[in-house]
Order: C-alpha cells, then structure tokens, then sequence
C-alpha cells in the first residue's frame, strides 16, 4: 500500500514546476509509522509530489533497543533512499529518532541529507522522571538512574544512551557509549571524519519549547542542558559548542543552525500540529 501511494506520488510528481526532495522520517520511542500519518500528509499538501518514507524499523517496544543497534538498521533502510536521489533528501527525526540521525550523519561519509529537522530531540541528553522512565524503572528517581545506567548493560537500553546526569558528570563521560561520543564529549578513537560527515548537511532546524513535558530539561532540543547546579546553560557557552568538537559551531558561524521555539505543544502533539509545520519545518522542506 505504501510503495503503492510512493508510486502514484512520484507519477504525480512529473511535470510539476517544482521538484521537492524525499523526505525521510524517523520515529521515537514507543512509536512508529502510523503516529507520522498526519505529518506525511502536512508534506504532500504543501508541496505536492514530494515522496514521504517513514522508516518502519525498531517500532514501539522495540525502540528500547541500543541505540548504535538501530542505528546500523536505519542506515542500511536510508541508503538506498539517498542513492536514488543524486539531488539529496531532507531527514525529519522525532525525539528519540533525532539521537538515531544524528548519529547517521556522523557515520555516514557520503550521505547527501540537505536539512536535518530535529523534532523535540533531546540532543543534549535527558534528565527527568517522564512516565517513559517510570514506567521502565518504577521503582527509581532520576537522581538513582545513573546506577542503572552508566555501566555496560545499561547501555543496552536506548535511553540509558542518552541518559545525562548533571551530578554525575564525570561517570557520564567514561560510561556513556553513545551521546558521549556524539557530543564528542569523550576523545574515542573512531571518530576520524565524524565532524566532517554532520558538515554535509545544510541545515539544522532544532525544534522544541517549554510545554513538552518529557524532554527535559526541555532546552535539550536546542542543545542546552543543565549544569552541575542545574542551571540551563544555552547551546552557546556549552563546552562541546566552544570546542566544536563534531562541528556544532562551525555550522552555526556558517547560518546552518535554526532555533525553532513554540509554546503550548505537548511532546506527542509536535508532528501533527499545523503551525509547528509551517513556521519550524516546511521552509525547510524545499
Ligand atoms: C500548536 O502549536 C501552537 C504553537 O505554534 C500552540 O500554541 C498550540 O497550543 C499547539 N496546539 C496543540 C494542540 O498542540
């Protein structure tokens, strides 16, 4: 059915005035392609032909696998995408799917991703009781979540990958085998070309604002995070952006970094709402 709506899509396609770029769309945790319907028909109704793939892979439950795990499946689900479309594609990441691109990004040294839209993404990691964590761990509060967490096992869960415990900083950086070493916030070895590989990309749209209630501390999706005192400290004076250390920075000094702020949205209400998608993520669809 799927394959059959891309099929008509793209005879739609031919002869239009404009050619838009696929789309390629990757989910959260605890959901998959049919939580995208909506979003997908947003895109094909402001720019008619565009070809919409939400990516079925490590759906629901099985979005708690590792992390680097769904990360080899996505690229190999990705590739071909990209292959066929010398002129590029845009990635559109929802939360816990936002880690997964941008760890593609990093890995992938001949993607051609054009925008890279980060959907309430907890690019800074995440620190907060969400009913997500409750419901994996119920009988522990944040502050114990690290005992979980930061060792070899649990790193087997995907939001142990991202766990970011601002008291237990220095366990973060040598037990963290995932948003650590994206955030090149630990020296690793096989990292040559990981900055280069993100700097493809043209344009990073981070979108996300104060009424989400699960990314917490909610500025995580425009790479902010707290510090030791929990205070939020911006994109900006964060270490990993003066160190540019995968090339946060340099995309910034070169316009590639969108801030997109909206209150009033819950978590699970960003990809269907109308206004989300027109002022954070179509102008960046062309
Ligand atoms: C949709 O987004 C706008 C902000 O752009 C917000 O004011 C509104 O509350 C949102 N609606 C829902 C149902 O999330």
């Amino acid at each position: 059915m799927r394959m059959m709506m891309t099929v008509v899509l793209v005879l739609f396609g031919f002869g239009m005035a404009e050619d838009y770029r696929p789309v390629v769309i990757v989910h959260g945790i605890f959901d998959g392609p049919k939580q995208f319907s909506t979003l997908s028909r947003f895109i094909t109704e402001a720019h008619p032909g565009t070809e919409v793939e939400v990516i079925d892979l490590y759906d629901d439950v099985s979005s708690l696998h590792p992390l680097w795990q769904q990360v080899q499946g996505f690229s190999i689900a990705l590739t071909p995408i990209m292959t066929r479309s010398p002129a590029g594609v845009h990635l559109l990441c929802f939360s816990q799917g936002g880690l997964i691109c941008r760890a593609l990004l990093h890995t992938l040294p001949h993607h051609n991703v054009q925008s890279f839209i980060s959907l309430s993404s907890p690019q800074a990691g995440q620190y907060g009781d969400t009913r997500f964590l409750q419901w994996l761990f119920p009988k522990f509060m944040k502050r114990n979540i690290f005992h979980i967490c930061y060792n070899r096992l649990g790193q087997r869960v995907s939001i142990c990958d991202y766990w970011n415990d601002p008291h237990h900083r220095e366990r973060y950086i040598v037990s963290s085998s995932f948003l650590a070493l994206i955030n090149a916030e630990r020296p690793h070895a096989s990292a040559p070309g990981w900055k280069e590989n993100f700097l493809r990309i043209r344009k990073l749209v981070l979108i996300g604002g104060p009424d989400d209630d699960v990314i917490t501390p909610w500025q995580s999706s425009h790479f902010g995070f707290y510090d030791g005192q929990e205070n939020i400290i911006d994109m900006r004076k964060q270490d990993y952006y003066k160190e540019d250390g995968f090339g946060l920075k340099t995309l910034d000094s070169r316009g590639g970094v969108v801030l997109c702020q909206r209150s009033g949205v819950k978590h699970t209400a960003w990809h269907s709402n109308y206004s989300v998608f027109t002022g954070c993520i179509a102008p960046w669809l062309t």
